[in-house]
């Protein structure tokens, strides 16, 4: 078995793309994801579909593969630590988006999408425990969602105001690489949640990263609240990035040697609101920004 590494070098270099899920054209003036690749090629490379197998594709993901648009698929909807997460039923609905989609990879966020049974009332997205014993579950499930689809799986460290457990969030997913040989997606605004909660500098963790691992990254605005008093940041989506966020998304741009795609998470907001995101963006990659 090649190591991922090797396998690595088959994954293709997408780009710039935007991310969607179910729906996401219903708010009012959302972000068009072909008018962009229409108008802007060198900005919508791709597609990363937010699936929750029980809301299936909408008319716009549809439509862009019809297109012949390239992809991703993001799982919106599995416990990677619980092998009964992982049923035939559900596998076998992956497996027909996958067909459907022809995603370059997989990926999604490795914590918690459900508490309980996966229930439409039951979603939610909750960080793993950052804690050893977190590593080899989810490195499981990673391995098994690999060998079900024949795709590549990449998790991605989740968003959190608050997260549970002593390692750092960097850590956990190191070792979550190491024990299931996989490649990383790193998303740079939930970084800064976390580094935000930990009261940490920006690139805290940095070291215990293998970067060689990490294919995607993720940027996003987020915006400061408190809550009674205390500050949390919202991963809201919108246009306004956060200076921590920058400046994780620019140092890993130094690091990531090995690199394939950036999506830039705005799918709610029109498209001339988020143009010169997009552009700081192509240009702090050094990517063609037309
Ligand atoms: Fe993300």
């Amino acid at each position: 078995m090649p190591t991922f590494l090797e396998r690595s070098a088959a994954l293709p270099h997408l780009g710039l793309g935007i991310s969607t899920e179910y729906g996401a054209r219903r708010s009012p003036g959302a972000l068009d994801p072909r008018a962009l690749r229409r108008e802007h090629p060198g900005l919508g490379g791709f597609l990363e579909v937010g699936v929750e197998i029980e809301r299936g594709l909408d008319a716009d993901a549809r439509a862009w593969v019809a297109d012949g648009g390239p992809t991703t698929y993001h799982f919106l909807d599995v416990n990677l630590d619980e092998p009964e997460d992982l049923d035939p039923g559900w596998l076998a609905a992956v497996r027909g988006t996958v067909d459907e989609l022809r995603p370059a990879w997989l990926c999604g966020d490795a914590g918690l999408w459900h508490f309980g049974t996966r229930d439409r009332g039951q979603m939610l997205l909750l960080p793993p425990v950052l804690v050893p014993e977190s590593v080899a579950p989810m490195a499981a499930g990673l391995v098994a969602l690999r060998q079900a689809t024949g795709h590549e799986v990449l998790p991605e460290n989740p968003p959190g105001a608050f997260f549970v457990g002593p390692m750092h969030v960097l850590e956990l997913f190191a070792a979550v690489a190491e024990a299931a040989d996989t490649g990383l997606l790193l998303d740079c605004a939930h970084l800064a949640m976390f580094q935000r909660s930990r009261g940490l500098a920006f690139d805290a963790g940095f070291d215990a990263l293998p970067w060689e691992r990490v294919i995607e990254l993720h940027v996003a605005g987020g915006s400061e609240r408190a809550i009674e008093g205390l500050p949390v940041v919202d991963d809201d989506h919108g246009i306004e990035v956060l200076p921590d966020t920058w400046a994780i998304f620019e140092g890993a741009l130094a690091r990531a040697g090995n690199l394939r795609a950036v999506v830039v998470e705005c799918e709610r907001n029109p498209l001339p609101d988020v143009l010169p995101l997009f552009r700081r963006v192509a240009s702090a990659w050094g990517v063609d920004a037309r």
